[in-house]
């Protein structure tokens, strides 16, 4: 991508919220995909940082107030608010022709400091109605949609849901209200539910389907989807379940956003430069993925540039954004244009030695119990199956894989697995990295819940990096306990390149 003319702090100044501006590469490029792309936005850094103000006009049509429409920093007191800042967002990008979502009307962070559990069900539920319809009536026609309820599924909790004071107090029904007083309040606003870690097909996503599913069907004024899409370059899902996941999403008659990318670097053990380039890859599959969905609608960046990002201020400064502090572009903006043109990232060839297992156990071994290749059971080709496991590591591995993946980078990995022996159980796929004078480092390329009554892909996308000589690099499949059998069909792993 070309340099945004904005390099250095103060650069390429002007632009602010007045200004016409020549649209960028970026923003072209998702209007010819015919997606919108979009950013979180911080309204300190808009209103003192001319350069951020100037990008920011430039290469996004989508904003969302990162935090100045939350209840916290709304609602100064019952009934009183500030909309001052929120209306300084939503004011720029109606000067620059960005439309704007709403987050969060309902999420369990950022409450008013005089929300608590001193109050009834009543009370919370009538101050929580009251914020719904205030925020509504006030941003009314300056809206394209809302994120209404953020973040409330949680498959570690009994109940499934997060049990916030929301829940706590009015059960899971505030869910539904919430979106029945925000419809009541706008009946023109796209009305969105958004949450983390629901990207990959697996349980959480599972869980939030079922939620929705069954909103939908009691009638549910629901809009969308949020997929927030805090990645990690290290592993993240791979295209393969993106898609998927959207599309189920999307028959339920959801709009589908990937609503707050960023894609943390530092966990890949490499240079900048390699991480840099891991980071395209990232970038350039979830946009792709979106693109190439029909109801997929739009993707935002959780912020632009790492000089503000939210993971800064998390303790552990990382470099998750598309362009650096000093406004530059990095490669991941090229990724992002690779993926608004609709190209995924190109896999190569198969690196694992006999994969299909055409050639028997050829290059396989058990890394505990008993290795038999046979007739894949209800799929086209062969298994590998192995038996008589007496540990969640016993599996099927593959030795010698340090050749072809010295180089490390990004990889696709998929396999497909069924169980015998229990309904259902987790498998895991390992990268097992020994590196000169070092520990043998367990790199977990995918895993998800198996069955015994069918195959199941694990697929995933990892970015390999080294904090030394790599001398071996193992592949093993595992994760069922001891005497569950388990059987491994078409694996694959390979290397990913922008083109
Ligand atoms: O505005 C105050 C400022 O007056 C004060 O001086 C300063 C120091 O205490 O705090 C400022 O508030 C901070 C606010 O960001 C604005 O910068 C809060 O402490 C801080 O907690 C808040 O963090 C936000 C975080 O949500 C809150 O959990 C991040 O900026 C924001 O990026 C992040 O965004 C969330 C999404 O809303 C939901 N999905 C996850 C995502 C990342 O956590």
């Amino acid at each position: 991508m070309r340099p945004s003319g904005m390099g250095g702090t103060g650069g390429g100044g002007g632009g602010g919220a007045g200004g016409a501006l020549p649209l960028g590469d970026l923003r072209k490029a998702a209007a010819a995909a015919g997606k919108r792309l979009g950013t979180a936005v911080d309204g300190v850094a808009l209103r003192d940082d001319p350069s951020y103000a100037a990008l920011l006009a430039r290469e996004f049509d989508y904003v969302t107030p990162e935090n100045a429409t939350k209840w916290g920093p709304l609602a100064l007191g019952p009934g009183i608010y500030d909309w001052a800042p929120a209306d300084a967002i939503v004011d720029a990008a109606a000067a620059h022709a960005q439309a704007v979502k709403g987050h969060a009307l309902v999420w369990h962070q950022q409450t008013p400091s005089w929300v608590t559990d001193a109050m009834s069900a009543d009370e919370l539920g009538a101050a929580l109605k009251a914020h719904i319809e205030a925020t509504l009536a006030h941003f009314r026609g300056r809206m394209r949609a809302w994120d209404v309820v953020n973040e409330a599924v949680d498959t570690s909790t009994a109940s499934g849901y997060r049990e916030s004071l929301f829940w706590q107090k009015l059960g899971p029904r505030y869910i539904e209200d919430a979106f029945r007083w925000a419809r009541a309040a706008d009946p023109d606003v796209l009305l969105f539910y958004n949450d983390f870690g629901i990207e990959r097909l697996g349980a959480k996503s599972d869980a939030t389907y079922a939620m929705l599913r069954d909103l939908l069907a009691n009638g549910t004024p629901i809009d969308g989807i949020g997929f927030q899409s805090h990645l990690s370059i290290h592993r993240y899902p791979a295209d393969d379940d993106l898609r998927a996941n959207f599309r189920r999403f999307a028959e339920l008659g959801l709009r589908v956003n990937v609503s707050e990318v960023d894609a943390r670097t530092l966990l890949m053990p490499a240079t900048q430069d390699t991480r840099w380039q891991a980071q395209r890859i990232a970038f350039q599959q979830v946009v792709g993925a979106c693109v190439l969905e029909p109801a997929c609608e739009a993707i935002t960046f959780w912020g632009f540039t790492d000089r503000y990002s939210w993971i800064n201020a998390d303790g552990d400064p990382d470099d998750p954004l598309p362009f650096d502090r000093s406004y530059m572009p990095k490669p991941a903006t090229d990724g992002i244009l690779d993926g608004l043109a609709g190209l995924l990232p190109k896999r190569g060839d198969n690196l694992p030695r006999n994969g299909d297992f055409a050639a028997g156990a050829d290059d396989w071994a058990a890394s505990g119990g008993v290795l038999a290749v046979e007739a894949a059971d209800g799929r086209a080709g062969s298994a590998a199956c192995v038996s008589g496991r007496t540990d969640t590591r016993h599996g099927l591995t593959q030795a010698a894989l340090l050749e072809p993946l010295s180089a490390g980078g990004p990889l696709f990995f998929a396999a497909w697995a069924r169980l015998r022996g229990a309904p259902s159980a987790p498998v895991i796929a390992e990268l097992i990295v020994t590196e000169s004078a070092a520990e043998p480092r367990l790199l977990n390329v995918a895993s998800r819940v198996a069955a015994d009554t069918g195959w199941i892909q694990l697929a995933g996308y990892v970015s390999l990096g080294f904090a030394a000589t790599p001398t071996a690099i193992d592949l093993q499949i595992s994760g069922p306990p001891a005497g569950v059998d388990l059987c491994v069909a078409g694996v694959e792993l390979r290397p990913l390149s922008a083109r």
